[in-house]
């Protein structure tokens, strides 16, 4: 007797990304308020980082609040209905209650019904990982649309006493509908991780040390600090430099494109010398607009690509139907990058 057989699942044929939205905080920190708390100057940080200002979120502007207005114009651009998309993946390290995810809430509140949602921890690549699931979940016949959301309360993360990360990080969100499509709108998603590096950006403790510490204050008095970002910048910085612009030109090369034939290159936004070297290491032509969002945005992480795409497309630097390099890269050590068509 023959064994049964489970009836194959298909999907679309290829997926793209068909909206995108950003939600960025009201509250601008400007270098002079980071120069309150930290021994620094303005020239300083906008050298070593290309940073002017930051969003940093108020008690309003929740992780899910944030999520659910950027999502909405999402939504809006894709031209679906909420109740169409059929997978919600929201990334973020910065979100406090574990359980349950806060994807659940979010969708409940967008009124996506009873689509499966799940977060995601992939630090400054997470929008990216979320794009390599939502891309399987739609050409694997498990979703038509699906709603990717990184969205990061990096403030909340940082301790404003720390010179080497009290200037960096900012808070927002930014969310992408992806969904079927005749053409590929995804290449190859290069994607990976280095635990071997995991202590270079990493908490300065988990929440059950911080807990267990903070029990004994009331026996020993010992002090506890709100766990936070810490960073050892340098190798950092020589990572993402030379290891990332290999990942990004393999990412190319799996699309079959070459640099002069992108209409946007957005990498995350985590230093502005570590995209100029990039676009150096990748041979980038003058001609292909770069997102330079963290001027005004800082390091948003999982956040920060689609913010910084939907400024591009916004402003009118990049345009719909334009190719974009995307990368992101950060804690874990973690990474992603893919060429993808714009919305
Ligand atoms: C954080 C970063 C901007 C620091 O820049 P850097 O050039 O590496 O700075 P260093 O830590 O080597 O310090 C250089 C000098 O600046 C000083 N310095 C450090 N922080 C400073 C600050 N906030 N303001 C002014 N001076 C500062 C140091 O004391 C040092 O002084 P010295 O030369 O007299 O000893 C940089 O390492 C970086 O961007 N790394 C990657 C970060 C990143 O991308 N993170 C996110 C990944 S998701």
């Amino acid at each position: 007797m023959t064994k049964p057989q489970i009836r194959p699942v298909s999907g679309a044929q290829y997926s793209r990304i068909l909206g995108v939205g950003g939600y960025r905080p009201v509250r601008v920190i400007p270098n002079s308020e980071v120069l309150e708390w930290i021994d620094s100057s303005d020239e300083w940080i906008r050298t070593r980082s290309g940073i002017a200002e930051r969003r940093w979120a108020g008690p309003e502007e929740s992780v899910a609040e944030m999520s659910v207005q950027a999502a909405g114009k999402a939504i809006a651009q894709a031209g679906i209905s909420a109740e169409q998309i059929g997978g919600v993946i929201v990334s973020t390290v910065s979100h406090f209650k574990q359980t349950p995810a806060i994807a659940t809430e979010i969708s409940e509140r967008l009124g996506c019904g009873n689509a499966p949602a799940f977060d995601i921890s992939a630090a400054c690549a997470g929008f990216g990982y979320g794009l390599g699931l939502a891309d399987g979940m739609i050409r694997g016949g498990n979703a038509e649309y699906v709603l990717v959301i990184g969205v990061e309360r990096l403030s909340d993360l940082t301790d404003q006493s720390d010179r080497s990360t009290a200037f960096i990080f900012g808070d927002g969100a930014g969310a992408a509908i992806v969904g079927p499509s005749d053409t590929p709108g995804i290449g190859k998603l290069i994607w990976g991780s280095d635990g071997s590096q995991a202590d270079l950006i990493t908490q300065t403790q988990a929440w059950d040390t911080a807990f267990a510490k903070s029990d004994a204050i009331n026996g020993a008095g010992e002090e506890t600090k709100w766990p936070a970002l810490k960073m050892d910048g340098q190798p950092v910085f020589r990572w993402a430099v030379w290891e990332m612009a290999k990942v990004a030109q393999q990412a190319l090369d799996a699309a079959g494109i070459t640099a002069d034939q992108l209409g946007a290159f957005i990498p995350h936004q985590a230093n502005m010398r570590i995209t100029d070297a990039m676009i150096k290491a990748l041979k980038l032509p003058e001609s292909v607009p770069v997102a330079r969002d963290i001027a005004e945005t800082g390091n948003t992480s999982a956040a920060s690509i689609p913010l910084a795409m939907e400024r591009m497309l916004e402003s009118g630097e990049a345009h719909s139907g334009d190719l974009a390099l995307i990368i992101g890269f950060g804690a874990g050590l973690v990474y992603a990058a893919a060429v993808v068509t714009l919305p």
